[in-house]
Order: C-alpha cells, then sequence, then structure tokens
C-alpha cells in the first residue's frame, strides 16, 4: 500500500494547496495532510480549525485523511507508515528551501521519498500568506480560497477586529 503524507502550515489551505491534494491522493491509496502544530510561524487559524477548512475542502476525496502532528515530519511519516513525503513547488523561489527539507528529510528517514508535484501555473502565486494579507484589506478573495475558507476568513478578521477595538 502506497500511503503518502503532505505536511504543511495550511494557514488557511488554498486553491493551491487543494490543487496538490487532489494530483497526490490521485498517485498513492492513502493521503494524510498533516498540519503542522507547533510552528516558528504564529498562525492565523488554531490546528483544529484549520483541520477543520481542510475536512471540509477534501469531502469528495474519499482517499484523504487530516491529520495533525509536532515534531519532525518524517518522524510523523514513520508513525503513520506513509513511505512518501509530498510537497507542491510554485517557482524557482521555493526550490532552495524544498530542496534543503527534502535532503535534511532524506538524511533522516532515507526509506521515505519526497516527491514534488509542479504546482499548476494558475495557482503558481498563490500563498496563505498573499490571502491573509489581502484579507486584511478586505479585498476579495474569493480567487484564492474555497467558499468555506472565505467565511472562515471573514469570521477570523471580524473577531480579531472585536479583540483589538
Ligand atoms: O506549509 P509550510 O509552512 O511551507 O510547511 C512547512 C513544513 C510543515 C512542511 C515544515 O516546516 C516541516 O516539515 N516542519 C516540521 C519540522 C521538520 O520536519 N523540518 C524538516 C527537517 S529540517
Amino acid at each position: 500500500m502506497k500511503k503518502g503524507i503532505y505536511p504543511g502550515s495550511f494557514d488557511p489551505v488554498t486553491y493551491g494547496h487543494i490543487d496538490v491534494i487532489r494530483r497526490s491522493a490521485a498517485l498513492v491509496d492513502e493521503l494524510i495532510v498533516a498540519v503542522l502544530g507547533n510552528s516558528e510561524k504564529t498562525p492565523l487559524f488554531t490546528v483544529e480549525e484549520r483541520k477543520d477548512m481542510l475536512r471540509e475542502v477534501t469531502k469528495g476525496l474519499p482517499n484523504v485523511k487530516i491529520e495533525s502532528f509536532s515534531g519532525l515530519t518524517v518522524d510523523f511519516a514513520r508513525k503513520m507508515n506513509a513511505n512518501v513525503l509530498v510537497r507542491g513547488l510554485r517557482a524557482i523561489p521555493d526550490f532552495e528551501y524544498e530542496l534543503n527539507m527534502a535532503q535534511t528529510n532524506h538524511i533522516i528517514a532515507p526509506e521515505i521519498e519526497t516527491v514534488f508535484l509542479m504546482t499548476s501555473l494558475k495557482y503558481s502565486y498563490l500563498s496563505s500568506t498573499t490571502v491573509k494579507e489581502v484579507a486584511n484589506f478586505h479585498a476579495d478573495i474569493s480567487t484564492f480560497v474555497p467558499p468555506y475558507v472565505e467565511a472562515m476568513m471573514h469570521k477570523k478578521f471580524i473577531s480579531n477586529q472585536e479583540v483589538e477595538s
């Protein structure tokens, strides 16, 4: 059985991530989308909120499971018996970071193969950071994220504004 793991922050999940999820789910028997909990970045959404959004947007993909983890990705992949680690590559700036991470992961866990999918051209500009920045200025994000995520973003920005005021 080929089990893949697609780790990331998913803060929030975008159409770019969904593109990678769909395409990699077609290559393996089971795909675990793994949300990192203990990132150095301060996330906008809690792990549970990010998992909830991922579950919602992958409802139609029966071989996709949503999990969260802390610590090293390869440790979690081993725990889940995943032997393929999926990452999306958008453009050249991603390459250096991804190469470093793939090589480090390979040294720690040589039995886990990192596989890169080139993000579809129409999403090659897209990142969660961009979505948050655009949403922060109340601009339309419907081309970047599904309606469920868009609604969660609006809710989050409204509740954050209430906290600040
Ligand atoms: O969506 P992101 O933020 O680009 O995902 C980055 C992620 C979660 C894949 C990466 O930060 C990660 O794997 N973190 C866990 C710690 C780890 O295993 N690092 C790689 C070895 S240096």
